[in-house]
């Protein structure tokens, strides 16, 4: 099939890359001039594990091209994916809407021949609804459809989560388009995905649904991780006893710092703002907000209280500041509210990640970046594994860490505490 994907960010770039690499035609579009001519030679704009090469593969392959030319690309596309971005609006829980609607009234403008517009992009409900109505203003209601297909990629996984998906949500009542875009998917079917067509409003609304169900399950276990603590049980244990059960689930289910990234801190929001505008009241999902925010709050405590009340002077080393493992992405990382805020106490902290420095801690007095896990640990007193990197998996601190007395403050969990103590070194972990 000939395919369009408007937005090479995340899910524009994946998608279109993964859906070029079973074969389809694939013009990735982007009003963003550098990045196009970055992204024509092999550059590629976010860290993502094997998406460089799949990018290369198929643009020499001539399958995948890209081009700043919207009208051009929609006019030779017979799907053409909705995948801009759908930031929160300033001090609103809501998402800003302006670049689908841009997208809608350009597409509008050159649709000549019958086209599926799918939105990818996680739109509250109603907003495909919006779309059609745009694109209405300038063309005839039976050249085109709207269709709602949400996306599940996380980052750092995203080729896999792409390749074998749980399911693929299609929000249509044309049986048309739903026969296309099935087609379309049908290689993954073949590898056990499941298909599912909703009405439209149902897809947008799974989206939001999904993302705010696996951040209460991560909001869930962080608290009783809490209780853990305090009765002395791992909660490690708790979460493969609870999820062994096929109704809980065992994914999702590890304890660590609050949960961030560009997905769940927005979509949790977002859909509380939907809720309001329909005038229910979702309790639960309000909670899940606060619990996260309370979490950085509380893990700081417990940093302290690691440190005796002394913060003034300690040297820290943070091990990884990502939101999470296999990305570079700092967007609502816990990272960023630990680290100014022992900052501040007067700790001297120093990062190292293995993607680098962070611009967001460029101007912040008493933190720097270290080229090495040894250069940030080799004085530190204290020593905070925050992301959950391959990389600190098998450290033998001893080795690393110079300084009498050093202690360990594990927030992923990644050594065994036993062994740990039997080694003599002051290992603290999160629910345990
Ligand atoms: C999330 C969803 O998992 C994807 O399905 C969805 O497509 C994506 O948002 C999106 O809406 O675009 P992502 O934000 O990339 O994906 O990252 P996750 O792997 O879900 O992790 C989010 C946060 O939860 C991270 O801070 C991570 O450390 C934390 N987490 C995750 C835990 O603390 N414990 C867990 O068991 C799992």
């Amino acid at each position: 099939m000939k395919l369009c994907m408007i937005g090479t960010g995340y899910v524009g770039l994946v998608s279109g890359v993964c859906f070029s690499d079973l074969g389809n035609d694939v013009i990735c579009v982007d009003k963003d001039e550098y990045k196009i001519e970055k992204l024509k030679k092999g550059i590629i704009p976010i860290y993502e594990p094997g998406l460089s090469e799949l990018v290369k593969k198929n643009y020499n392959s001539k399958r995948l091209s890209f081009s700043t030319n919207l009208s051009e690309s929609v006019k030779k596309s017979q799907v053409i994916f909705i995948c801009v971005g759908t930031p929160p609006k300033k001090n609103s829980n809501a998402a800003d809407l302006s670049q689908i609607y841009n997208v809608a009234k350009e597409i509008s403008n050159n649709i000549k021949s019958p086209k599926i517009i799918v939105n990818k992009s996680t739109v509250p409900v109603t907003t495909g609804d919006k779309v059609e109505k745009i694109i209405s203003r300038k063309v005839k209601k039976k050249l085109f459809n709207v269709v709602s297909n949400p996306e599940f990629l996380r980052e750092g996984e995203a080729l896999r989560d792409f390749i074998y998906p749980d399911r693929i949500v299609i929000g249509t009542s044309d049986k048309r388009s739903n026969k296309i875009m099935r087609n379309l998917y049908l290689p993954l079917m073949s590898k056990g995905a499941k298909y599912i067509n909703t009405s439209r409003r149902a897809a947008e609304l799974i989206k939001y649904a999904s993302n705010a169900f696996l951040a209460t399950k991560i909001s869930y276990i962080n608290e009783l991780s809490n209780l853990c603590e305090k009765i002395g049980v791992n909660v490690e244990d708790i979460s493969i006893g609870m999820g062994l059960d096929k109704r809980i689930g065992g994914r999702f289910l590890r304890a660590g710092p609050a949960y961030g990234g560009s997905c769940f801190p927005k979509d949790t929001r977002a859909i509380i703002d939907t809720a309001k505008n329909f005038k229910t009241n979702l309790s639960i999902i309000k909670s899940v907000i606060l619990s996260n925010q309370n979490r950085t709050s509380l893990l700081i405590s417990k940093i302290i209280n690691l440190l005796n009340n002394k913060v003034s002077k300690k040297k820290i080393a943070f091990l990884g500041v990502t939101f999470k493992a296999n990305t570079d992405d700092m967007r609502e990382s816990s990272s960023l509210k630990l680290i100014p805020n022992l900052a501040k106490k007067g700790a001297k902290i120093k990062y190292f990640d293995p993607t680098g420095n962070k611009k967001e801690f460029d101007k912040i007095k008493n933190v720097r970046n270290s080229s090495s896990i040894e250069e940030a640990c080799y004085d530190a007193d204290l020593i905070v594994i925050h992301t959950e990197w391959n990389d600190f998996k098998s450290l033998n601190f001893k080795k690393i860490a110079k300084k009498k007395n050093f202690i360990v403050y594990d927030m992923r969990r990644l050594f065994n505490k036993n062994k740990m103590n039997k080694s003599k070194i002051k290992y603290f972990t999160i629910g345990n």
